[in-house]
Formats: C-alpha cells, sequence, structure tokens
C-alpha cells in the first residue's frame, strides 16, 4: 500500500493510524519516496512545544525549486505547469511549460543575484496576478531568499510595515494591475511605501499595463531587459530542511501583522502530500485555485504543491464578475478544469446572480470541488454542489491556516463521504485535541470545544519573524504542550470535525455557548438573505445579546421589513431554538471585510456594543465605506 495516495476510506483509516502510531516513520517514508534531497536527514523530528520548537528532517539538504522543476524536465519537459489566464478574455492566456518555467525562473534568479540578493535575504514581492508573481517567488527560492508576498491588494502603509518588519532588500513589483474594468497603480503604492522604508536597496517592475510612471534613478529597474541579459541557468542553492523558505503575514486579533516563519523541507512534503491526496490529481489534469499567491492559498496550492506533483496550476488574474459572473464558469469550460478550488465568499457572491450565467457553460469537465477560509454555509453548500458540480464532483471543505502551512482537515474525495458544513476527517499525521476552558482535553464523540494540535506536523510555521515569543504566547501558552488554532470545533458521533468559527466568535448568551457560524447559516437559508454576520452585544438581562447584520438579496429589497425580522428569528428558532434568536436586526448594505474576503467582525462588534471611539485602521479593508453607513444606521 502506498502511503502517498489515499484511494478509499479504509485505507485513509488506515494510513492515518499508521501516522499517529509512528509519526516519524511515516512522514520519513514519505519524504524518502517522492522528492528530492541532496543529503538525508539525520533525525526526522525534534520537538518541543515548551520552548516552542520543532524542527523536521534535520540535517537533510535540498532546494524546494529542483522538486517542483527540474526533476520533472525528463518526463514532463513539454507539459504545461502554469496556465496563465488574463484578467480580460480577449487576451490569450500564456501555457508555460516546466522546460520554460525552468529557464524563466533561472533567468529571474540570476537577475536577483546581479542585484546583491543572497541567501537568507528578503524580497518583498507585490505584484498582481501574473506570471511573473510565481515565478519570482521560485527564483527567491532558488537561490535561498526569503520571499514575503505582500498581497497587492493591500495599502502603501500595510506594505511597509511589512516591508520595514522583515528589513526587505528588496521589492519586486509591476508599473500597475488589472482588476476587472479598473487599473491599479501598483508602483505609485510601492513609492508611498518606500518613503518609509530604509532598508530597501533595489526595486524590480514588471511591465503590464504600459502606464507612465516614475522610476527613481539608482533604486528602481525595469524587470524585462535584466531578464534578457541574464543566463538560463542557476545552480540551485542547496539548503539546509530548517533553513527559512519564506514569511508571510498574517493579521491577530491584537496588534501589528504576524510574519509566519515557513522553512524548506517539512512544507515541502507536506504541501505536496497534501495537494495529491485531497485533490486526487492524476497526470494530463488542469487544477485551478482561484486564491491569490498573495495569500497562504496560493502559496501552498497554487505554487508549491502543485509543482512539486507535476501539475498543471491555472493561475488567473482576474476577478469572478468581469466581463460577468460568468467569468469563473467560462474559464472552467475553456481550460477543462478538473479541480476547482475556490473560498465561500465567492460562492455566496456568485450565488445571488442568475444561474445562467453557471448554466451556459459545460462544466462537466470538474471532478473536485473546494472551498476554504471560512466555515461554508450549508445554502452555500448546495448551491456549489448542485449548480457547479451537478451533484457529480465531491466537495473538500478543507480547514486550514496560513501558521499551519498547508490542509489540515478535509475530506479525501471519493473516499470520505461528505456532510454540508463539514471538514469532516484530519489528514495523515494530524493528530487534533478539543479542549474545555479549564484546559482539559475533551475526550468522545458528540462535543465541542477549543481546537488545538497535540503532535507536530511538517508544515506547521516555526516562529513569527522576529518574535519568538509573540509565537509561544498566540499559539502555546493557552493549552500547556498544545499548538492551539483559536478555532472552535465539534466532533460528531463519527469523529468528523465541524468548524464553529473563531473562539472569539463565540457568544455566551444566558450562559449559552452560541457559535455565530451556525446561526448565520441558519439565516442565510432564508431565501431574501444574501449574506449575514452576527455579533454579540453587551445586555443586562443575558449577559450578551446577539445582533444581526443582514444584507438582502433583491427579493428581500421590496419586503416589509418588520415582516422579514420575525421571518429571520422564526428560521432561527426553527434550526437552532429561540435561545439564539436575535435582539436586534440591521439591514445593511455591505459588510465590513478583509482584501481576502473575512468579514470583520471586530469592527461589527465594537458597533453593536456602541463602542466606536477606537475601530482601529480600516484602511485596509475592502470597503471602508460601509463602516460609516451601518454606524449611521445602527438599530438602538
Ligand atoms: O477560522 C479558520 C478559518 O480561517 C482561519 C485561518 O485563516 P488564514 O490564516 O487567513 O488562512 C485561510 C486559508 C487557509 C482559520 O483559523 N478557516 C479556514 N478554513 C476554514 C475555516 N473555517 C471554517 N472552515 C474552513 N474550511
Amino acid at each position: 500500500m502506498s502511503n502517498y495516495h489515499i484511494k478509499n476510506l479504509e485505507e485513509y483509516y488506515q494510513i492515518y493510524r499508521k501516522s499517529t502510531r509512528d509519526p516519524e516513520n511515516f512522514w520519513s517514508e514519505v519524504a524518502e519516496e517522492h522528492f528530492l534531497w541532496r543529503r538525508k536527514w539525520d533525525q526526522v523530528l525534534q520537538w518541543d512545544f515548551e520552548k516552542p520548537e520543532v524542527k523536521w528532517f534535520e540535517g537533510a539538504k535540498l532546494n524546494i525549486t529542483e522538486n517542483c522543476i527540474d526533476r520533472h524536465l525528463l518526463t514532463k519537459g513539454d507539459k504545461t505547469a502554469i496556465l496563465w489566464e488574463p484578467n480580460d478574455p480577449a487576451e490569450d492566456a500564456q501555457h508555460i511549460s516546466y522546460q520554460e518555467l525552468y529557464q524563466r525562473v533561472n533567468r529571474f534568479a540570476n537577475v536577483l543575484k546581479s542585484k546583491g540578493i543572497k541567501m537568507g535575504d528578503r524580497v518583498c514581492i507585490y505584484l498582481p496576478m501574473i506570471p511573473e508573481l510565481a515565478i519570482s517567488v521560485l527564483a527567491c527560492a532558488r537561490i535561498g531568499a526569503i520571499h514575503s508576498v505582500v498581497f497587492a491588494g493591500f495599502s502603501s502603509t500595510a506594505l511597509s510595515t511589512r516591508i520595514n518588519d522583515a528589513s526587505c532588500k528588496m521589492v519586486i513589483t509591476s508599473d500597475g494591475s488589472y482588476r476587472g474594468s479598473k487599473t491599479i497603480d501598483l508602483k505609485g503604492i510601492v513609492d508611498e511605501a518606500l518613503e518609509k522604508c530604509e532598508c530597501v536597496e533595489s526595486v524590480l517592475v514588471a511591465k503590464r499595463i504600459n502606464s507612465d510612471i516614475d522610476m527613481k534613478e539608482g533604486r528602481d529597474h525595469w524587470l524585462q531587459p535584466l531578464l534578457d541579459k541574464a543566463d538560463d541557468q542557476c545552480q540551485p542553492e542547496v539548503m539546509d530542511a530548517e533553513d527559512p523558505l519564506f514569511i508571510l503575514y498574517t493579521s491577530g486579533s491584537t496588534g501589528t501583522p504576524k510574519g509566519m516563519l515557513h522553512t524548506c523541507g517539512g512544507y515541502m512534503v507536506y504541501t505536496a502530500y497534501t495537494f495529491k491526496n485531497i485533490f486526487q490529481y492524476k497526470d494530463q489534469e488542469v487544477y485551478w485555485c482561484t486564491a491569490d499567491i498573495g495569500w497562504i492559498t496560493g502559496h501552498s496550492y497554487i505554487v508549491y504543491g502543485p509543482l512539486a506533483n507535476g501539475a498543471t496550476t491555472l493561475m488567473f488574474e482576474g476577478v469572478p464578475s468581469y466581463p460577468d459572473f460568468g467569468r469563473f464558469w467560462e474559464i472552467v469550460e475553456k481550460h477543462k478544469v478538473n479541480q476547482f478550488y475556490t473560498a465561500p465568499t465567492a460562492i455566496r457572491a456568485l450565488a445571488k446572480e442568475k444561474l445562467d450565467y453557471v448554466n451556459k457553460y459545460d462544466l462537466s469537465s470538474l471532478k473536485v470541488l473546494g472551498t476554504v477560509g471560512e466555515p461554508i454555509n450549508e445554502e452555500a453548500w448546495h448551491w456549489y454542489n448542485d449548480n457547479v458540480g451537478k451533484g457529480q464532483a465531491p466537495i473538500v471543505d478543507t480547514w486550514w491556516q496560513t501558521e499551519t502551512g498547508g490542509i489540515m482537515i478535509s475530506p479525501i474525495p471519493y473516499a470520505t463521504p461528505t456532510i454540508p458544513t463539514y471538514a469532516t476527517l484530519p489528514l495523515p499525521g494530524v493528530q487534533l485535541a478539543l479542549m474545555d476552558e479549564k484546559g482539559e482535553e475533551i475526550k468522545g464523540n458528540l462535543v465541542s470545544g477549543r481546537l488545538c494540535v497535540k503532535f507536530p506536523w511538517p508544515s506547521m510555521a516555526r516562529t513569527i519573524w522576529g518574535n519568538h515569543e509573540r509565537y509561544r504566547d498566540t499559539y502555546f501558552s493557552a493549552f500547556k504542550g498544545k499548538y492551539f488554532t483559536g478555532d472552535g470545533a465539534m466532533r460528531d458521533a463519527v469523529g468528523y470535525y465541524r468548524i464553529t468559527g473563531r473562539v472569539d466568535d463565540v457568544v455566551i448568551v444566558s450562559g449559552h455557548n452560541l457559535g455565530t457560524a451556525p446561526i448565520e447559516d441558519a439565516i442565510n437559508e432564508h431565501p431574501a438573505v444574501a449574506e449575514s454576520a452576527i455579533v454579540g452585544f453587551p445586555h443586562e438581562v443575558k449577559g450578551n445579546a446577539l445582533y444581526g447584520f443582514i444584507i438582502l438579496k433583491e427579493v428581500g429589497e421590496t419586503r416589509d421589513r418588520a415582516n422579514l425580522r420575525k421571518e429571520i428569528n422564526q428560521q432561527i428558532t426553527e434550526h437552532i431554538g429561540p435561545i439564539a434568536k436575535l435582539d436586534k436586526i440591521q439591514f445593511v448594505p455591505g459588510l465590513p471585510k478583509t482584501r481576502s474576503g473575512k468579514i470583520m467582525r471586530r469592527i461589527l462588534r465594537k458597533i453593536a456594543s456602541d463602542d466606536t471611539s477606537n475601530l482601529g485602521d480600516i484602511s485596509t479593508l475592502l470597503n471602508p465605506e460601509v463602516v460609516r453607513q451601518i454606524m449611521d444606521e445602527k438599530i438602538d
């Protein structure tokens, strides 16, 4: 039996048991059989969650790009590695073969070297979803430079904070970007950010929109002429398994963003292993993850995981709504996409539109559908399942975090029976625990608690860049000897996990623990509701009461508000019980969201609690203007 490719549920259980009985043996078998190492490890795992310190494959030497590119050249040189689809459907797609990727990454790596970038230097990448983004990530990895990709929707302030935190020596950007019908002046944002960054010595600028931009003499360089001159051979730097690969920032519930540091060996093994199993990828197939490479999903499941498996990974520059709401489905038909991985927020947005946008296209190539990033509500799950997968493509609801590097809980398609809203079972090697508030592990099934991981897995973040103490305090101090995810979860009768949301989203109403996600699920099933967010606010008698911010679909716009409020509470009563009824319901034009589409409940909680004196920095939101509108119409 191969450990690497799980084919049915029985095999999953066998492999899972093996992985927990002897994790070191399990991971060393996976690592040995499927990757190219320049030197084998002396020890599979060393760990101490008190310090905390985790080391996988100590003593091993490798370069992740050799695994993602070079070793495929003989057998798959002509195969498309990156299939790039532009923002505008009138522009041609690019099929970048493994051979071409090899040359382009090497050229780019030589350009980095020519600008003085060495192993261990930090390089900030602030690019739109163009091939240069994936190529520059790989070029950094080729020479051992640590990439720090910042999502190109972040503001100049957010960018400068991240550049300074990691003391980046270089920024890679473009003259601008396309986003639907708009263009964005990325270089202008970089220039503004760099006024506050003394560490940056050079800026490489890719041409994308041919705009007239300022180039600062001595600091800024057009990328293409440098690439044209560069040699297409660049020996990969031989890295230790525990050498840093990248930093990626994620926001904490308080304070500055946390630069999660991932290392080379374990990250490679785990992302490749999970990609293979969760998407059941087979040669010749086309896999598409709609995330941006600026997020962990893009790092692990657009770039490293797929390429380490020699897959064809589709990279899309645009947005789901341009030129119309059928764009995703048009791309699926055009490139015969087999695996499609997206976020619930995108599904909900598309589900609001006419079904014609979906039905117009042939989606019969799809065999696995994925979701990530937040709990998927039942209504969205069914819409995805029925209209996109036509009931034929299993949905993998994948739970994980920037910190975990790879997917931790997910069905294995065609093996694990799925249930809407359940992320189901832990991946091999992932040992979960549910904890109660006193710090005791809750054993058995049909229980809920705080979700922890009690044993290291290869792709876990090793530290927060420059702040190991914060790493310990955030993840290892709440529950002794365990990694605390910050999420709550329930385990059902057969051991399936359902994520109930961030623990800080739990509201205690009259002594009852209520997860906001299931209440939102119930509300969203009302035919007039498009999206909702529930928060707690202080209440004299109950301790906390619930406040609902609700976006209506067009069908609800003209309906009597008082009736709608009654119906929504009736819906909650039916799904959860009267205890979860909302005290206040405000119909809103939008919800404040992060650039990755997450609802900022922190802001809504403050509004609901009449505590708006310090809302924090809202400038990095997708839609900061909506905050004022919600405040103006707040219900007293
Ligand atoms: O609360 C969980 C939620 O997203 C958090 C991690 O966010 P981030 O680091 O930005 O990474 C997102 C992409 C991996 C988690 O703590 N989350 C992620 N996936 C799911 C989820 N909540 C419920 N179900 C999921 N499938």
